[in-house]
């Protein structure tokens, strides 16, 4: 049987995005072959196409950090998975493809009836909102939060699961954002035209207990300034580095710890400064090795609440596999809304 599957053969551009024809891989013993309904597209993926994500894979690689399919083939020794059963992974890499094998270990349950694309939005945007609420600032009904990039995928996740937690959100987003920060329960800060720290003081009075931090950079210090004596910064990505979907610093070569480094030097410097502000890093892929069993009941958890229905992921595009690269192009263009996915199967 033959399969199509995204490679990235050197760092770079979307145009590094090529699509090769191939036999369908053998699960190997403990591995099972999963038929991709659905591979999400986020900014670590295009991060990691730069080169300058830490988890970049070296070329030539295939991308994808999360998918939903159906188990297509058991390899040796794999128990308590059925054929056609529909299930979950973050395997961090890899998942755009037609069909994947992957550690039953890393295999969750998906209930049954979930629209694949909403199901996958749910795996690296909403487990990294839930952790970065729940798990990084602890958060208690009745504070006051700002994300920033609210109408993106992680940050959309986060305004429906703050909403939940009964937090009053605060959301920078440019202009097309606004309407979709206001139907999701946040405050919109329009963060091309205005100052977030004033308007952060304007709306709140006092600050707010903690900033959700992916823009990075000197960002992080305006992101302190939002903050109430208290308060937390917690800083998880580094978006202030780019520009158009490429980084100003130059991709085309594999650089996996320089932001990361640089990201740990502001928070030493932290420690230096006047009042009692904390800033600390969130790592999905990290808490998901250490924390195994959290990243599994997070899952779970949220799935749960998807079949539910009190959540509702915000998908910006369903996309065919053949359209990785425009995928890539639009995140690097900006204003999407939600959640990219691609439809590896029709
Ligand atoms: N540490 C972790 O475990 C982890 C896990 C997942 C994601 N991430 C990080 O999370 C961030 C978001 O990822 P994503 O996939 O959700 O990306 P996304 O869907 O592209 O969302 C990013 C959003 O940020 C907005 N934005 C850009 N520059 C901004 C600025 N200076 N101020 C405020 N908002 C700004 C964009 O708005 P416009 O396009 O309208 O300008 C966009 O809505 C990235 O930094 C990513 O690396 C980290």
């Amino acid at each position: 049987m033959r399969q199509i599957r995204v490679v990235v053969a050197r760092y770079g551009g979307p145009e590094v995005i090529t699509v090769i024809e191939e036999d369908v891989p053998t699960p190997k013993a403990g591995e099972v072959r999963v038929k991709v309904l659905a591979a999400g597209v986020s900014l670590p993926d295009v991060l990691a196409r730069e080169g300058v994500h830490p988890e970049t894979p070296r070329v030539p690689y295939t991308p994808g950090w999360d998918l939903v399919g159906t188990v297509d083939q058991l390899g040796e020794g794999v128990t308590g998975f059925e054929l056609g059963q529909t299930v979950a992974a973050m395997p961090i890499h890899g998942c755009y493809a037609q069909y994947v094998c992957v550690s039953q270990r890393k295999l969750v349950r998906v209930p049954a009836g979930l629209d694949a694309a909403e199901a996958v939005a749910v795996v690296l945007n909403y487990i990294t909102a839930y952790q970065m609420l729940h798990r990084s600032a602890k958060v208690r009904p009745g504070q006051r939060m700002l994300i920033h990039g609210a109408s993106g995928g992680v940050g959309s996740a986060m305004l429906q699961l703050a909403k939940l937690a009964g937090v009053e959100m605060y959301g920078t987003c440019s202009v097309q954002g606004a309407a979709v920060v206001r139907e999701l329960g946040g405050i919109p800060i329009d963060y091309k035209n205005a100052d977030f720290v004033k308007e952060i003081y304007r709306l709140t009075g006092a600050g707010v207990d903690a900033v959700f931090d992916g823009i990075g950079g000197d960002n992080l210090w305006r992101s302190r300034d939002a903050l109430r004596d208290g308060g937390r910064v917690v800083t998880y990505g580094f978006q202030a580095k780019m520009r158009g979907g490429r980084m100003v610093s130059g991709g085309g070569g594999r650089h996996p710890i320089r932001e990361s480094a640089e990201l740990g030097w502001f928070i030493i410097r932290n420690w230096f400064k006047s009042g009692r502000k904390s800033m600390v890093p969130y790592s999905i892929q990290w808490l998901m090795r250490f924390k195994p069993a959290w990243f599994r009941h997070d899952l779970l958890m949220l799935l749960d609440l998807l079949k539910q229905g009190k959540i509702k992921p915000l998908i910006a595009q369903r996309l065919t596999l053949q359209q990785a690269r425009r995928a890539h192009e639009m995140l690097g263009e900006g204003g999407v809304l939600g959640k990219i996915v691609l439809l590896p199967n029709g």
